[in-house]
């Protein structure tokens, strides 16, 4: 059966849906069947960044409203023969069910090794909906104070929900303070202010702007490649190196 876990945030922009490209090809890299549920309902991402944006024709409203079955909606990335996606609803207020969500994560338990639920940003209802059929979460935030705070508040609403198997993604570490403004310098400072456990730190790079709107692979030697796939070797219970800095 396959472990489920959502991909989450409190502020928008912070590497969620990157996050779920580049560890789920590293998951699927290492043998891992992998599928990616795009949730986003009306914006969709993770067809480019999984180059796929070509086979997309159903997507994740269709299978959930019974218009089609989940093979027809499922895509086969090239950046790993193991890693598919189902796209996010074309329907802006489309809301998944959640009797249908857990019907659907269920049944495609079967045959993956690894859900990611990549949510829009936020609390809005379809965080309620992603959060309650996941066994395990990542919240992802970047060293930004609102961003740690609302990535704190998040942590504790699914921390009363019971979803207590909750890791803590750093991203974009090392890029530049916006003009005037700040970031939280020290990592343990955005570990305490968030209260959950760390699961990995990923650098700033530019090079996962470019891949990932290319729907490549990021290069072998590349820091956030390697933050990422220790990220996926941790899920997999590996004892691997934290932060790549
Ligand atoms: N480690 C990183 N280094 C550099 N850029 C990054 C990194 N991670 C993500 N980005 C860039 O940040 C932007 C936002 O990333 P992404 O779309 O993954 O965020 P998101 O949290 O899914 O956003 P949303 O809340 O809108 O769904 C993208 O341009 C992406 O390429
Ligand atoms: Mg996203």
């Amino acid at each position: 059966m396959a472990q489920i876990i959502v991909v989450t945030s409190g502020k928008g922009g912070v590497g969620k849906s990157s996050t779920c490209a580049m560890v789920g090809a590293a998951l699927g890299q290492a043998g891992m069947r992998t599928l990616l549920l795009e949730t986003d309902s009306g914006l969709r991402g993770l067809d480019i960044m999984l180059g796929v944006e070509d086979q997309t024709v159903y997507d994740l409203s269709d299978v959930l409203l019974g218009r089609c079955e989940p093979i027809k909606a499922i895509a086969h990335s090239p950046l790993s023969e193991n890693l598919h996606l189902i796209s996010a609803p074309f329907d802006p207020g489309f809301l998944p069910d959640q009797k249908d969500l857990v019907r659907l994560t269920r049944g495609l338990s079967y045959y993956y090794d690894y859900l990611l639920i990549d949510t829009p940003a936020g609390l809005g209802a379809s965080f309620h909906v992603c959060t309650q059929v996941a066994d395990r979460g990542l919240l992802v935030v970047t060293p930004d104070p609102i961003c740690v705070r609302d990535g704190a508040r998040v942590a504790d609403l699914l921390y009363e929900r019971g979803l207590t198997d909750l890791r803590l993604i750093i991203n974009k570490v090392g890029s530049k303070p916006p003009k005037g403004g700040r970031i939280i310098p020290d990592l343990d400072d955005v570990i305490d202010a968030t209260r959950v456990q760390l699961i990995g730190v990923v650098p700033y790079e530019e090079q996962v702007v470019s891949a990932t709107s290319l729907g490549k692979n990021l290069s072998s030697g590349l820091l956030a490649g390697q933050a990422f796939r220790n990220i996926a070797a941790r899920l997999c219970g590996k004892q691997v190196q934290l932060a790549m800095l």
